[in-house]
Parts: structure tokens; sequence; C-alpha cells
């Protein structure tokens, strides 16, 4: 940082002055919903406009890459932004708002994503770069030594220094972006005592353009590196620039712009990872690297098959500093093409990829020279050699491919249970990589040398670049009634009330409460072990280390070490024995996180290792169930069913679990007042009730000791039902022991391994047809992988099977599900809880029987959808059905039969390239399936300004509950938004709250905010009458002075 300025959102604008316009959109257009996120995308917007004030479409989604929202699926985001943006048009064309001639009452339920309706941007108004930065770059020259106890960081500015630090420390790390190296230490809890910064040295920055090509400094970055290369690329010839075409293509999917910004190219060779995406096409390119060291001098490497030569091995010795890279450049007859596999486009990591060259003799097309190098094929970037030996002086025609991929196939050939997975996937994307090369260069080097092209016009998609042109939505708000009154909110499209507060950073979410006194920090010892006996747990030396003040453990408990969300089958802290990797063990708690992280990891744990069961399968054939019956669903008679079916299928169907991914991870502090037990926690959690319940039990303490209170999640999505109680039992034991606020926030690797994610599921079904197509009878046994404690597997379970026939009328049904026990961290809730996992099973069948009917999979489906009364295998009669109402809208909207024949045109005149459409339809049941749980209530107090403070049982998690709740109050008290606040949800204000989950948090807590609302009202009602034109404030004031309660609970049920 030394030597630049950092601007935050807090810097540009706050709520109480004025919003930067980008922050401004951001809120306004909806593009806020937990808001964790939110400052991120605000700085990409604010960099991007700071160096570009108009942008394009482009640069906007550019900019984007590298930011993730795990809420709001990015339209919104998009839509604000794109406001920016030199081409911007408002997606509602002409139906735009601006062009309407719309009551000047219901202008605002009109999303504003029209530009003027939001403050202009003046890129002149912008802070300036501090002057001090902007006019001397001394700081820049000069060399630099940060040391601490643990680590000396330098910064050398000439490659001399360079080269005698790297001969004075030959173990020393290079750094430039620190990309890599950041999480080698970060996540693989590497320590480098010494680190060198070669971000400051000229030679190793410089750029020149040479007769063989262009010589590339070792730390330009990448974002450099393209700038350069599309400068050549449109300044040389065609044919001299084929690899930097291929490198640029390669560039588009390369990580993020942010990485990108910092990230080099020396950092991507020297890590030498088997997945590099830059390392095939610099071997295949045949790329030269100048390296130096302080022993030998200079000498220039060659990338060739043997510059890597092992994981993470190249030909470079470890004293030496790469200093430039050498790009040639291609000549007339030599074609080159780069490709990557991911599991998503941007911004992520290679499956496979691949370099690929070749030289061809001018007119007959004979192989010259052959290059291909693959990543993810090995454990480092490999070039098929065997392969090109018996290519060589052959003729590039048809007769070419399937020798070649036989010899690929060969050379490759990845064994069963390569690290990885994949193996038939990944030997398959090897060769139909180089069929793409072959395609390729067969039109290109047809075009050139022969008139007529043999690659059949079918074939030619195989080998288009992927292009996307910008992204584009809308959401259409339907309007309110005009006769609605202009402040009643409700129906209304407003947004996020803390919006702002999120856009400029000024939310606080569970880690942003400023310390309390002689607060500590704590950290856990987790299992590294799926199964295992505990030994021994030796916490003597973390002890020693410095801050540290306690290590805890389950002697450390005051009463109950076991909790549950049903049943109490999950440790605190374990004892004897550990039953999944992440099983807490223990505690460290110190004075700074940083102490308490690195002490924690200095507890030795000694394991004697058990079998684990991992999978459903293993946990069937060992009968480890955590339940002993099967949850069974039965209506109708099966046999009869089946007996009456034409057609009868069977099959099975897997679906894998999901992280949660919540941008804020798990924290929470534990404050002790000191007195008669009381504690007060700060959680980040979608149940505070559950938390107040879990620390009582694990403390002995009745449960008005303990408040728990939420003001907001960064997102829950499930993940923060039950498994915040851990984390929150951790923190209560230490604070109970030691009589100091303690908090915990975990590291996003440490979340993933400790919580349980979405169960995956396994289905096996037998399905019964007419021949005309109607189903007859569905038997299905659905098993679910629980992990090691049952948590709320059994009610997803219960979803699981109550969606079994997702929105299909079936007579004959019998469903049991299952939940596996096995040595995972025990899975819990997610987003549809159970019911996904059981429609996609569904929907597998159904596809599997149009196949065998012979009827269109959307036909199938559309003739067995519920009608109106019919009952659900758990005999709940459907009334106003909508989902023939609801298939009919969208298949008109969607124009899906136009679609669908036109994907048929395209799909017969495309032999390798495909594309389809589904239409599925999808029923899903809201409400607890425990009928007590559907339970709210409201807490109102009316003050003597006249202003309201709610509180109602739900936690926001950037769904918008307070917006709706004060929405609620809004209409029933009849005053404006503003005057209504929401502060927190807490377990003081609301009593024994159900989670904000199964969908219904809006209803059953809007119809208690109604109730306590009313109660206002009613009371307030004899001061109206006396005083019909008189104010809000003057009621209000009027019943005060009458000593009239002005404080109201609702509830619902
Ligand atoms: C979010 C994210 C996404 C990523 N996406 C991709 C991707 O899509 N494709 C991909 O291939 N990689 C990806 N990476 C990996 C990484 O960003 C790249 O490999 C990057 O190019 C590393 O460059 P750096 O400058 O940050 O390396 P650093 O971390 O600074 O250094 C990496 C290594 O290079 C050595 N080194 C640096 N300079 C020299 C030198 N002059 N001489 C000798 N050794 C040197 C260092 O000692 C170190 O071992 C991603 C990383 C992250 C964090
Ligand atoms: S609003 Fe983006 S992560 Fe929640």
């Amino acid at each position: 940082m030394h030597g630049l300025a950092v601007t935050t959102t807090e810097a540009i604008g706050d709520t109480k002055t004025r919003l930067h316009p980008v922050q401004e959109r951001l809120a306004k257009s909806h593009g806020s919903q937990c808001g964790f996120c939110t400052p991120g995308m605000v700085m990409s917007m604010y960099t991007l406009l700071r160096n570009n004030p108009c942008p394009s479409m482009t640069d906007l989604e550019h900019a984007f890459e590298g930011n993730l929202c795990r809420c709001t699926g990015y339209r919104p985001i998009l839509d604000a932004f794109q406001s920016f943006t030199k081409e911007f048009q408002c997606p509602m064309g002409e139906n735009c708002c601006q062009n309407q001639k719309v009551p000047q009452n219901t202008i605002s339920e009109v999303p504003p994503m029209e530009g003027s309706a939001f403050v202009p941007y003046d890129p002149s108004q912008e802070p300036i770069f501090p002057s001090e930065l902007q006019l001397n770059d001394q700081l820049d020259k000069t060399s630099l030594v940060f040391s601490s106890d643990r680590v000396t960081w330098y910064r050398p500015t000439s490659l001399d220094d360079l080269v005698t630090l790297k001969a004075t420390y030959p173990d020393a790390r290079l750094v430039i972006g620190n990309t890599e190296v950041g999480l080698e230490m970060k996540l693989k809890n590497q320590h480098y005592p010494v680190i060198i910064a070669v971000t400051n040295i000229p030679e190793l920055l410089s750029v020149e353009r040479t007769l063989a090509g262009v010589q590339i400094g070792a730390s330009t970055t990448l974002t450099t590196l393209k700038e350069v290369l599309q400068e050549l690329v449109n300044t040389e010839p065609e044919h001299k620039t084929r690899v930097y075409v291929a490198i640029l293509e390669m560039l588009r999917w390369f990580a993020g712009k942010q990485i990108r910004n910092v990230a080099s190219i020396a950092g991507n060779i020297m890590t030498a990872s088997p997945i590099s995406d830059l390392n095939p096409l610099l071997l295949s390119a045949q790329c030269q690297l100048t390296v130096t060291s302080k022993e030998r001098g200079q000498r220039t490497i060659v990338m060739d098959d043997q510059f890597f030569y092992g994981y993470r091995k190249t030909l470079v010795k470890p004293d030496e500093i790469l200093i430039s890279v050498l790009i040639p450049f291609t000549r007339q007859n030599e074609f080159f093409c780069g490709y990557k596999q991911a599991h998503r486009r941007e911004d992520d990591i290679a499956i496979v990829n691949a370099g690929m060259r070749v030289v061809l003799t001018e007119g007959d097309n004979v192989i010259e020279e052959l290059a291909l190098s693959f990543g993810g094929m090995s454990p480092h970037t490999v070039m098929a050699t065997a392969t090109v030996k018996g290519l060589l002086g052959r003729k590039w025609d048809d007769d070419l491919v399937p020798e070649a991929c036989d010899l690929l196939g060969k050379e490759l050939a990845l064994p069963p249970g390569v690290p990885g997975g994949m193996e038939s996937y990944r030997n398959t994307l090897s060769l139909s990589f180089f069929f793409k090369f072959y395609l390729t260069v067969q039109m290109k080097s047809n075009s050139k040398s022969q008139p007529k092209t043999t690659v059949p016009s079918s074939y030619k998609s195989a080998t288009s670049v992927y292009a996307r042109a910008s992204s584009h939505g809308s959401q259409v708000f339907q309007e309110v009634e005009g006769h609605q009154h202009q402040i009643d909110p409700i129906g209304r499209a407003l947004p996020h009330v803390a919006a702002t507060q999120q856009a400029t950073g000024e939310a606080i979410y569970v880690d942003d409460i400023r310390p309390y006194a002689r607060e500590l920090s704590l950290a856990l010892v987790i299992s590294s072990k799926a199964h295992a006996k505990l030994i021994s747990v030796d916490a003597s030396r973390a002890l020693q280390m410095p801050g540290v003040v306690d290590f805890i453990d389950h002697k450390d408990i005051p009463a109950n070490n076991y909790f549950g969300a049903v049943i109490q089958d999950q440790t605190v802290f374990a004892v004897d024995e550990v039953k999944c990797q992440g099983q807490v063990i223990g505690a460290v708690i110190a004075e700074t996180r940083t102490q308490a992280q690195r002490a924690a990891k200095a507890v030795v744990v000694k394991y004697e290792e058990l079998t684990p069961i991992l999978t459903i399968q293993q946990a069937i054939e060992a009968g480890s169930f955590l339940e002993s019956e099967p949850m069974t669903l039965k209506r109708g008679d099966i046999a009869a069913g089946f007996k009456g079916s034409d057609v009868i299928i069977e099959g099975e169907q897997s679906v894998g679990g999901q992280e949660h991914f919540y941008l804020e991870t798990h924290g929470c502090i534990a404050v002790p007042t000191g007195e008669d037990s009381e504690m007060t926690l700060f959680t980040s959690t979608q149940h505070p009730g559950a938390i107040q319940d879990a620390v009582a039990n694990t403390l002995g303490v009745p449960k008005n000791r303990i408040v728990c209170k939420t003001k907001r999640l960064g997102g829950g999505f499930g993940g923060k039902e039950t498994d915040p109680s851990l984390f929150a039992l951790t923190v209560a034991v230490a604070a109970n022991k030691l009589q100091r606020a303690v908090r915990i926030a975990l590291d996003r690797d440490e979340d993933m391994v400790i919580t349980g994610s979405r169960h995956p599921y396994m289905g096996r079904y037998k399905v019964g047809f007419t021949k005309t197509g109607l189903i007859q009878a569905l038997e299905v046994d659905l098993y679910s992988n629980s992990g090691y404690a049952l948590d709320l597997s059994s009610a997803v379970m219960a979803r699981a099977v109550f969606h079994v026939e997702n929105s299909y009328h079936i007579p004959n049904v019998v469903v049991r599900g299952y939940c596996c026990k096995t040595n995972l961290p025990s899975n819990t809730a997610f987003r549809g809880f159970g019911a996904p996992q059981s429609l996609l099973i569904c929907e597998t069948w159904m596809e599997q029987a149009a196949h065998k009917l012979n009827i269109p999979c959307d036909k199938l489906r559309e003739m067995n959808l519920y009608k109106e009364g019919e009952l659900t295998p758990y005999n709940h009669p459907l009334t106003d059905c909508t989902l023939g109402r609801c298939w009919e809208d969208v298949v008109k909207q969607s124009n899906y039969e136009q679609r669908q024949n036109d994907i048929n045109v395209f799909n017969s005149e495309n032999r390798w390239m495909k594309r389809g459409i589904a239409v599925i339809p999808v029923k899903f049941g809201i409400a607890f399936t425990l009928a007590f749980l559907n339970q709210a209530g409201a807490l109102i107090h009316v003050y003597t300004d006249g202003s309201v403070l709610l509180a109602h049982c739900g936690v926001e998690m950037g769904q918008g509950l307070h917006t709706k709740m004060i929405q609620v109050a809004s209409r029933v008290l009849k005053i404006p938004m503003s005057c209504i606040h929401i502060t927190e949800s807490s377990t003081d204000t609301v009593p024994n709250a159900s989670a904000t989950a199964a969908s219904a948090s809006s209803d059953l807590n809007g119809m208690a905010v109604i109730q306590a609302c009313e109660t206002i009202v009613k009371r307030l009602e004899p001061f109206v009458q006396k005083n019909p034109s008189g104010s809000w404030v003057d009621w209000v004031n009027a019943a005060y002075m009458d000593r009239v309660s002005l404080s109201a609970t609702g509830f619902y049920r």
C-alpha cells in the first residue's frame, strides 16, 4: 500500500450528506438485497467510471467479472449500472415510464431505471487523487523493507539489488500480484519468512517489440499484457499475431478483472499450476524465457516439452529470477488456437485447457511442425510429443482425425481415480479440442491455398469462438390501483429500506460491531479426520503463544455439551470421538483474531482413524440411517396402479449438494453482563430463538438471562437457520468462563469445512404410465446424505417426500424417505429445503418416460398437470389451482413453440453445436410442515413525537422482510414509512419465535404486525373522532396525555 491511496465506499458518499450517483442508482434499482456484496459492487463501478466516465456495456460487464452476489441474480445490479453506459436505453423500450402519461401518484411504482430518474453523474465532481502521489514518483523508486517478528518483506527497485537479495536469501519467495502466494499462505498454511516484491524493477516491467515477437517483462500484469497484445493485433498483419489472438481469447476467461489487474505473466508461469491457462499456450508457441542469477548470470530457456517436468517444477532454478518472456510472431502457414473448458466460463479454473500450433507446407497442407499442449491432463502442463511424432509429415485432412485421436487418447489417457476425477470427460475434452483445432485449421488453410473447403457447413459452428451479447433483462412491476392512497405503500416497488446504508458501507453486520471493552477473539480447533477416536488434544504449545488467554473444550461446558435442532445429537466440543471433518474439538481464546487463529493451528490432536462412511451408497450398504424407520407416504393402490399401466420405467437419479456461500460468513459476539448469568449474543442467524435456547441449555441458565440479537444477515439461504448455534455456543462458553466479551468470525475456508450444505440426494424410482401418457403409479425411495447428526434432515426429507410428484396428478403413490448417517458435517436447510432434489428426480423420470412413450416431454408434462380440486399424495385438495393457466401463460409469453421450431432447425443444421429449451412446472408448498411453528409475534411502540418502533419475529437477510413489515404497518397506521423503524430482531422484544424460513415469514409476521397496529389504531380512535382534522402526532399525544398505552403486541397463527 506504500505510495498508494485507497478509496472505499465510505469515502465517496454517505446517507447524511450526499450519496454518490453509483450508490444511489444501485440502491434505487433494487440492486442491494442483503447488502454484503454491495460496497464491492459500488467500488467496481466507481473504479470503472474513474478510468472511463462513459463506459460501454462490454466495459461494464468486464468490470464485474470478479464480483459475486448471492442474492440479486445480477439483473438489478446491471440495470442500475447500465444507466452509466453510452448504449443505455430503458429496457422497457417504447413502454418506458418516461414515454407514458402516468398519473403523478403512481410514477414511483415503475422502477427508476431511466438514467434521467437519477442524480446525473458529473465526473468533474470526483475527489482529486492526492497530488503528492500524482506528482511524485519517488515513492515508487524507493527500495523498501518491512519487518515483523515473522516476516521480512523487501521491495527492491533495481535488478542488481534483486539479484543480490535472491542470492542472500535463496529461499525467499518472489511476489508480484500475490494472487498465488497469498493463497498459499492463507489456505495452505505456508510460512515464508522472506518475501521479495518484484513489482518495481524496470527490466521486469519493460515491453519491447522485436523482430521475432514481443518481449514481455516478467512483472507485466495480465491487464497490461492484454493491452499490449491487442495493440499488436490491431497493427500487425493477421498471420503474425495468431498466438496473440489465442492469448487474448484465453485472457477473456482468465480470473476476473481485479485479479488480472495485479496478477502477472511470471506469476502464472512460475506457479507452474497443472491447470494454468497461459502455460499450454506459451509452451505450444515455444516462448523463450530470460532468467538470471548471481551465480550463473543471464541465460535463455525455451519453453518446450521439458520445461515443466513435475508437479509445480520447471527448468528455472530456485536461485533464478525470470526477467522476461519472448512471445514469438506466427508465420503465414502457421496456425494457433487455445481452448479452455471450465464449469462456467467466467472466473473459473479449467477442467482441461490446451494450446495447439501447426505449420503446414504451402499448397499441399503437410504437417511440418506440430505442438499440442494440455493442462488438466497430468500433474503439470504436458506436451503430447508421441502424438506429434506420429503425425509429422502427414497431410492435414479428414484421415488425420481418427489417427490423431487414437494417438492422443493413448498418450494422455487418465487412469481411473486420478486426482480431479472426471477421467472420461477430461479424456474426451482433449480429443474434442484437437477436433476443433483440426476443423479451424482446415477452414483457414483451405481458404488460403485451396479454393474449395472440405469442411461441411454443418460442422462450421464447432469452430466458432464463443461470443455473448451484453446481458439484458427486465422485471415487470404490477401497478397499484389508481385509487390507492398516495402514502399507502403496499404493492409499490419500493427500494429496500436499508439499501442506501448498504451501498454506503454504513450497514452493520456482526463483525462490524465495534469491539467491547477487553473483548477477546476465539478460533476453533477442528477435526482433520472424517471419523476417528480422539487419542489426545495438547494445547500446551498454543497456550505459550503471544496473546493467548485460554483453551477451552468439552470440560469447560457448565451444563450440557449436546445440542441440536430436533434432537440433541451434536456436540459443542467433541468428546473421545470425531464424526466428521471440521467437527469442533476445542477453541483458543486470544487478544486478537490472528493470535487465536495461529494458536489454534498449534494445538496438537492425535487421532486413531476409523473407517468413515461418506456416500449414500456406502450408508445403504452399511445400513447407516439416522432414523430407525423410513418416512413413508402412501396413497391409493400401488399394485393396482402398476397393473393398470401400459409402460413402466425404472431408474435412479442422484442430486449433488451445494454450498450456501452466503457472503457474510458465520460470526457471533457473546457479551456477559457479569450479573445474574445474563448474556447478550449478537449473531448472524435466521433463528435468534434457537440460539437463546441452545445457549441457555449449554450454560444451564434460564432462557430469561440470555438475549440474542440479529440486526441483519449478509445472506442466509438456510445455512443460518441452525448452524449458527454451534458458533454462538463456543463463544458463550468462553465468555461465561472468562467473563469477557468474546467474538468469533469465521474465514471462508473454515466456514466451508465446518458447516453442512444442501443434502445430496438419490432417488430410486418406478413409474407406471398409460400408453397415452397419463401417470398411474409412482414408487420412490429417496435417500439423503444427512451427515453425522440429524439437524433438520427429517424435516428436509418430509418436504422432499411432499414434493415427489412435483406438479403432476398421480393416483397411486408410495414414497419412502431415508436419512443416511454419514461422516460428513451435518447437512442442513437450504433454499427449497429438499424440494429441489425431489423435483429433479421427478423431472428425470418424466424425461425418461417421454422418450419411452415417444411423446414430446412438454406435452407429457402438460397433460399430467394437476387440475382444479385434485388431491396431492398427502390428500390436500388443490383449490384455485393455477398450474394450467400459468403453463399457458409461460408458453405464450416465451413464444415457446416458435423457439422450439427454431431450435429444431438449428440442431438439424449443426452437427456439433446443439441448443435446447424446456418448460418445467414447479409447485412448491410454503409454511412449516410442523404446524406449531407457523406462528409469529410483533411488538409496536409509538413515541410521543409520532415515531414508531416496530419489532417482529422475522430476520432481515436481504429478502426485504423489514421493508415489507414497515409497508404493512404504514398501511394500517396510515402514516408514511419514514415514521416507522425496525432496529433488529431480538429475543427480548418478541419471544419464542420460529426461524425465518419456510417461505412464510412475510405472511406470518405481516399478520402479527397488522394485529399490533390495529390495536394501536383502535386505542387512538376516540382521539381521532374528537379531533378529526388533527395529525398523527396530535392523536398520539392526546392518547398519551389520557394515559392510554401506546405499546401493543400482535400474534398470528
Ligand atoms: C480468484 C483467482 C482466480 C484465478 N484464476 C485463474 C485463471 O483463470 N487461470 C489461471 O491460470 N490462474 C488463475 N489464478 C491463479 C493466479 O492468479 C495466476 O497464476 C497469476 O498469474 C499469478 O500471478 P501473480 O503475479 O499474482 O503471482 P504471485 O502470487 O505473485 O507469484 C506466483 C509465483 O511466481 C513466482 N514468481 C513471481 N515472479 C517471479 C520471477 N520474476 N521470477 C521467478 N519466480 C517468480 C513466485 O515466487 C510465486 O511462486 C487465479 C487466482 C485467483 C486468486
Ligand atoms: S446482496 Fe449481493 S450478496 Fe446479498
